[in-house]
């Protein structure tokens, strides 16, 4: 597998800047090590990455570890998004913000010095990394805490351990600069709603309601759980889904009547709503309350 060398490198500072600084906060930024070095991602993995994460004009596309910055400039001139980068090495920032002024996106897209383990991250739609497997997953609680579900978060070659990608691909990198095997992986996450808890689950059906208990336990995007059915007492859930907010479960036979079906839904904070399938077909429709 393709690596960057993870050498420990400083991040090179302007001796004007040195000798006239003094203060505390900047001395702190300035000795920090790198926490992945510099290598840039090849411009067709850039492409694809941001073709894998849908970017397109009125996304908030920031990227951590910037660089010389070109995946901003290829999000903001090719798809029309917006956002910034930061980036701790003040070369690569000033390089950065020089040749989005150059074209013209200076307007759209900022490059700040700025360490990537304190910046607000919050308002991005699209996420983009090409980081240290350590550095992806120290990032992993701060992404699933802050983001909002259904951000598109890309990673260039390293993974998130047990959070398992959405999507993966393999792209040739003829002009990759690391590792022996010239081709990249791009791994796409969507960032899934928090569902774990319990719920009051209604079924409605021919001018019918029918409430249950609905239990349900989530690993990242992965849903399991339980439904309290009438004479057979709490049934696992066959299977559970989420895509951001959109949501997918398997109930077992006995939910509705004999046959399984399959509820499809959306997560609005503590309210789940949806159709009920078989073969799909819509059956009925089905909406659920977080108990407290
Ligand atoms: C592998 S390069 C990726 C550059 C760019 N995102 C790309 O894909 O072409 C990682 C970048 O992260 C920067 N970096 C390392 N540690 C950082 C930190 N703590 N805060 C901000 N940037 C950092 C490095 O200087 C380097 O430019």
């Amino acid at each position: 597998m393709p690596t960057l060398e993870n050498k420990r490198v400083l991040a090179p500072v302007p001796l004007a800047v040195l000798l006239f600084c003094s203060c505390g906060a900047f001395a702190q930024v300035q000795e920090k090590e790198l926490d992945t070095p510099y290598v840039p991602t090849p411009q067709a993995v850039v492409d694809r990455m941001l073709d894998m994460a849908q970017v397109k004009a009125g996304d908030v596309v920031i990227d951590l570890g910037s660089g010389d910055g070109r995946i901003m400039i290829t999000a903001a001139q090719r798809h029309g998004a917006q956002g910034f980068g930061v980036e701790i090495d003040p070369r690569l920032v000033q390089r950065s913000n020089e040749e989005a002024r150059r074209l013209g996106i200076a307007d759209r897209v900022k490059f700040l010095r700025q360490d990537l383990f304190s910046t607000d991250f919050h308002e991005a739609n699209v996420l983009t990394l090409y980081l240290l497997p350590d550095v992806n997953i120290a990032l992993r609680p701060k992404i699933l805490a802050e983001l909002k579900p259904g951000t598109r978060v890309v990673s260039h070659d390293y993974d998130m351990r047990d959070w398992r990608p959405d999507a993966e691909q393999t792209i040739p990198a003829p002009d990759k600069k690391v590792g022996m095997r010239k081709e990249s992986m791009v791994y796409l996450w969507i960032v899934p709603a928090r569902i774990e808890g319990e719920w009051t689950f209604e079924l409605s059906s021919g001018g019918k309601a029918r409430r249950t208990r609905l239990a349900l336990q989530q690993r990242f995007q992965f849903v399991s759980g339980t439904v309290e059915l009438t004479g057979q007492g709490d049934v696992p859930v066959s299977y559970g889904r989420l895509r951001g907010e959109e949501l997918r479960l398997m109930l077992p036979p006995g939910a509705l009547d004999r046959g399984p079906v399959e509820l499809v839904g959306r997560v609005t904070g503590d309210s789940l709503s949806g159709t009920v399938r078989r073969a799909d077909r819509e059956v009925a429709h089905w909406s659920a309350r977080r108990r407290n």
